[in-house]
């Protein structure tokens, strides 16, 4: 038996669902039961009935599934799956942020620890920073964390006050440049560029549009001619889905290394020991849930 196949009648065996990131490699976003961006896999999460749950992503994604369903046994593949942004806050720095600013309001990404999430007044995606950060009143000053890139680029979109966090994402930091683009641009100058907001301005200024990316899948299920900007896992996945496009990515060795830690081997592994198993304190659980569910009232 294959193992896609030994994959697939565990997961029916044990009634668990298995949710992906649009990151990982295209063998597991085959056979995902769901695959998606970081806000459609946090309301699959929610609303699943399974009482198992395979998160194929990073830790603070399986994190979010945990404490937005605390009913299910949320299982990681790879127990080191984290994400370095994340990492570039934690919840005593942002303690001391907010005491540098007390009458701002915090609004984290979603990429940062269920800890920073719990100091936080409410969380946000890629797919939504701008509609979050837009529901605050105009003058109110707002602390966004960890992602600068994305905090500065969803500030000038809504023209708020908004101070940010020195944090990001190695990947979309260091994966793009400018001297890239401007090779790309003179070989292929009738294409367009899609961007995740993690990327530098320096990108971002260039893009013609910047989206999450369950957007960048919806632009090119309506586009030819692409650059793409983000991930090379979600390029190579975008070409497998849909090999009559013509897409082009800026960088084709940006990989996630995070991302793909999470293999056919070890989520069949993780299936049959049901883990890694991802837990959060109940104390913290109830404060995250809070900043979490904030979010999914605005954006759903
Ligand atoms: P999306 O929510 O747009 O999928 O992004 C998640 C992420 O980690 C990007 O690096
Ligand atoms: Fe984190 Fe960057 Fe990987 Fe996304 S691509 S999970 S932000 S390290």
């Amino acid at each position: 038996m294959k193992i896609e196949e030994k994959i697939i009648k565990l997961k029916k065996e044990k009634n668990a669902i298995i949710l992906a990131h649009n990151y990982q490699i295209v063998p597991i976003q085959d056979l995902a039961d769901f695959r998606g961006d970081s806000l459609q896999l946090s309301i699959q999460a929610k609303n699943s009935q399974a009482p198992l749950i395979v998160f194929c992503g990073v830790r603070f994604m399986a994190e979010t599934a945990a404490i937005l369903n605390p009913e299910a046994k949320v299982i990681l593949p790879a127990e080191d799956a984290g994400c370095p942004l994340a990492d570039m806050i934690n919840a005593e720095q942002l303690r001391q942020f907010k005491a540098l600013h007390p009458e701002a309001k915090v609004v984290c990404y979603i990429n940062s620890s269920a800890e920073v999430k719990a100091e936080s007044d409410i969380c946000c995606t890629s797919a939504n920073a701008v509609q979050i950060i837009n529901s605050f009143p105009e003058n109110e000053t707002i602390l966004f964390v960890p992602d600068k890139n994305l905090g500065s680029w969803a500030a000038k979109q809504s023209s708020r006050n908004v101070i940010v966090w020195n944090g990001y994402c190695p990947v979309h930091q260091w994966g793009f440049t400018r001297r890239a683009y401007d090779r790309l641009k003179n070989q292929y100058p009738d294409y367009k560029m899609i961007a995740h907001p993690e990327c530098d301005e320096d990108i971002i200024a260039v893009a013609d549009e910047v989206l999450s990316t369950s957007g960048m899948e919806k632009y090119i299920k309506a586009h030819d001619k692409l650059i793409i900007a983000t991930d090379s896992s979600f390029s190579d996945y975008m070409q497998h889905l849909y090999p009559e496009k013509k897409l082009v990515s800026l960088n084709t060795r940006a990989y996630c290394n995070n991302m793909r830690k999470i293999t056919l081997k070890n989520v069949l592994r993780s299936l049959e020991e049901e883990n890694y198993l991802v837990q959060v304190p109940a104390e913290t659980t109830k404060k995250a849930l809070s900043a979490l569910n904030k979010m999914l009232e605005i954006s759903h």
